[in-house]
């Protein structure tokens, strides 16, 4: 294919460490199939797949199953993550061995949708991955702080009666698993930071030689717990929408580095999930298709932002955590390049029907937002064409 490239912005392919796929299990949310094109139009190469899938992601045959499922659809590399415990109970290791020498090849192991809170089985799980150099990517709640918990624990919450979700259950399990990874030597990465104080805390761990990396989410760096007054449930997300503060902090975090990259944490739900009362509705807002430009605007808009940055936070910098050789880099002559061309003076406004995700739930309906995604090229075939998702991507 040729591409006019003139006055588009060439990025390596994005890559997202935070992605619910959600098959097996929930098909009516998400496939492997409609979630790679929604990634490949949000300008993504290659996803984490999140592992609490129905069966969860906590054995070879689950993950298996996914990054065959990714290879068939053919719109982005799609690297399963594995559950670290068992089911979503948090009790017992899973077969991470297993995982890790399976097909899949599985580096990442993960807590998300519960948390690993005894620090028992968290030590082992460090040592564990260690031994094969993966490394934990951890969910951060201390579960019996945020019981009943709908928004964040503050002002607004207080006003509206709502259950708060305090900072300190994101952050006390931050301070504990960077003194785990400390003492075990072991690498943590951290899922969804969303405090300013988190942000302390891992900019001090950093400092001492602690080997752990965090990533921060689109509607962290934009949104706060303000947006909870509506009782859309479009707004409600693990963890909460923050403080301005936070927001504020976490923007600086992410241009200096502090936090290293932004992943979606893409969580699609059906209408049923979210067409309800704020109480019942699960948590989790859509991202892929919408994190660049949200990143593009947090790191300063279309005219003030630094593209090297943008793609150090959203392609190299994933991808060396995840440890996707293939992607991140630059393209270079004679190689299956991995890229995206965005387009830096266009906006574009956010239709739900038009996403290419089979859910709704984004809370950027009706927003104009800068940048769009002219082209996404996986392995040196186009995904994304013209703004387009390509229909053949299959040789
Ligand atoms: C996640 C989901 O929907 O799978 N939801 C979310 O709000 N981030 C799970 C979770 O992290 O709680
Ligand atoms: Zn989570
Ligand atoms: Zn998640």
């Amino acid at each position: 294919q040729t591409v006019d490239a003139d006055g588009l912005v060439l990025l390596p392919g994005l890559v997202d460490l935070h992605t619910h796929l959600r098959e097996p299990g929930r098909e009516d949310a998400e496939t492997v199939y409609s979630g790679t094109r929604a990634a490949a139009k949000g300008g993504y190469t290659a996803v984490c797949a999140m592992a609490n899938s129905y069966p969860v992601a906590d054995t070879a045959g689950v993950v298996e199953q996914v990054a065959a499922l990714g290879k068939a659809a053919g719109y982005a590399d799609v690297q399963p993550i594995g559950a670290v415990s068992i089911g979503l109970e948090g009790k017992q290791l899973a077969e991470i061995g297993a995982m890790a020498h399976s097909a899949a090849a599985v580096r990442m192991f993960s807590d998300d949708g519960h948390c690993v809170s005894d620090p028992i089985l968290m030590r082992r799980a460090l040592e564990y991955v260690k031994t094969f150099g993966g490394l934990i990517a951890q969910h951060a709640e201390e579960p019996r702080l945020t019981e009943g918990a709908q928004m964040n624990e503050g002002a607004v919450s207080a006003e509206l009666g709502l259950p708060g979700w305090p900072a300190v259950a994101e952050e006390a399990i931050i301070a504990r698993d960077v003194l785990l990874a400390e003492y075990t030597g072991a690498r943590v990465h951290f899922c969804h930071v969303s405090t300013a104080r988190s942000v302390d805390i891992i900019r001090e761990a950093k400092a001492r030689g602690a080997k752990v990396t965090a990533e921060v989410c689109p509607h962290h760096l934009l949104l706060t717990d303000e947006a909870a007054r509506t009782y859309d449930p479009v707004y409600k997300v693990n963890p909460p929408l923050r403080r301005e503060s936070d927001v504020a902090v976490l923007r600086g975090a992410l241009a200096e580095g502090v936090i290293d990259a932004v992943a979606t944490d893409h969580a699609p739900h059906p209408p049923q999930d979210k067409d309800c009362e704020w109480a019942a509705a699960r948590p989790g807002m859509l991202g892929l298709e919408t994190a660049l430009s949200i990143t593009v605007l947090a790191l300063g808009g279309p005219t003030g932002a630094d593209w090297d940055t943008v793609a150090e936070r959203t392609s190299r910098t994933p991808a060396r955590i995840a440890g996707l050789e293939a992607h991140g880099r630059d393209p270079q002559p004679g190689t299956e390049a991995n890229f995206t061309l965005v387009d830096p003076a266009a906006t574009w406004t956010v239709v739900p029907a038009d996403l290419a995700s089979l859910s709704r739930n984004t809370p950027y309906a009706g927003m104009e937002l800068p940048v769009t995604v002219q082209a996404t090229f996986l392995r040196g075939r186009a995904t994304v064409l013209n703004g387009k998702i390509e229909e053949e991507t299959t040789e």
